[in-house]
């Protein structure tokens, strides 16, 4: 089962309230939910969000003891906002988002995120739709598979990794994770190995960020939250790649930002006024204890922000 990701510090930070209304973007096993839902109590209600259909069904397994109204909804987060319209979770008390992929994604060669077990390449969070891993590796030229490498793995070995796949896939389809591991390990030579990661982990990462469109849908789904979190409402965001972190860092401060100079009178705001007030100047990470017990959290960031007040003018 997936180990939940700095879970005390997380709803903690979501300042449960009883019988509060909850929307959780990324259900996975529903570890967080479970643990919203406990303290939440009885009367609350959880609009549970995942865009892998197994996710969903596992979780209302593992959450289906609890007696509060929780509403699962297939769908990606992106359109979190209109999911929550659309069902009625429009005042919310809190959210969360805890990005990536859970472990039984990742553990299961099927899924094919994993350069750790042989696998179809695929990595697509949802399989009812969406180009696969293998279609990108198959298709894209030689500069945008760089470009995605670089910008989403921030791997300095973009291009030479790049120029190998193209090589490579002339000579052959690369339809595995085996296959495009081995392809990444060749183009680094034996000095990546002495890495302390895996030659192919920035590799894989680009591709499975790509693949599920995972910063737009970021973007999307925390600046459809925010309207819709009350007064005191919260929104915690877990990310683990850096990238990731520096955005919803970068949406936090771009929303604070606006309401300080609002509130010096410095700035004419036109168009919706930004209703996030409040943000954690640091980003919280998991303590040694978690990582040496579950080490994929090593990378984790938590930030959260809190929706001080509806009407944020001087
Ligand atoms: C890290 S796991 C969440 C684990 C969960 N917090 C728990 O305690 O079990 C991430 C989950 O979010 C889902 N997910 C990732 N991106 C998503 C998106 N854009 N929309 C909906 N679900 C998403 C994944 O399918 C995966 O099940």
């Amino acid at each position: 089962m997936h180990v939940p990701v700095m879970l005390m510090e997380t709803v903690d930070r979501l300042a449960v309230k009883p019988g509060g209304t909850y929307l959780d973007c990324t259900l996975g096993d529903g570890g967080h939910s479970a643990e919203i839902l406990r303290r939440a109590g009885r009367g609350c209600s959880l609009l549970a969000l995942d865009r892998d259909e197994d996710a969903l069904v596992r979780a209302m397994g593992n959450l289906r003891n609890f007696p509060a109204a929780v509403t699962y909804s297939h769908v990606n987060h992106a359109h979190a906002a209109d999911k929550c319209r659309e069902l009625g979770f429009t005042a919310l008390d809190g959210a969360l988002i805890d990005c990536g992929v859970s472990s039984e994604q990742l553990d299961e060669p099927l899924r094919g995120f994993s350069f750790l077990h042989d696998g179809p390449l695929d990595m697509r969070m949802d399989r009812s739709h969406g180009e696969t891993a293998a279609d990108l590796v198959a298709t894209l030229p030689a500069d945008e598979l760089a470009r995605i490498f670089s910008e989403l793995g921030e791997e300095p070995c973009a291009r030479q990794i790049a120029a190998e796949i193209v090589r490579a896939r002339e000579r052959e389809a690369i339809i595995t994770t085996g296959r495009l591991a081995d392809i990444v390990e060749r183009a680094l030579g034996p000095a990546a190995r002495a890495r302390h990661r895996h030659p192919a982990t920035r590799v894989f990462q680009a591709l499975r960020v790509r693949v599920n469109h995972e910063l737009e849908s970021l973007g999307m789904a925390i600046d459809g939250i925010l309207p819709l979190l009350k007064p005191g409402g919260r929104l915690a965001v877990i990310t683990f790649e850096s990238i990731s972190d520096r955005l919803v860092k970068h949406i936090f401060a771009d929303h604070v930002g606006k309401i300080e100079s609002l509130q010096q009178g410095g700035a004419e705001w036109r168009g919706e006024l930004p209703r996030v007030a409040k943000t954690d100047r640091h980003a919280v990470i998991p303590r040694p204890e978690e990582i040496a017990a579950n080490p994929r959290a090593r990378s984790a960031k938590l930030r959260a922000v809190e929706i001080v007040t509806e009407q944020p003018l001087p």
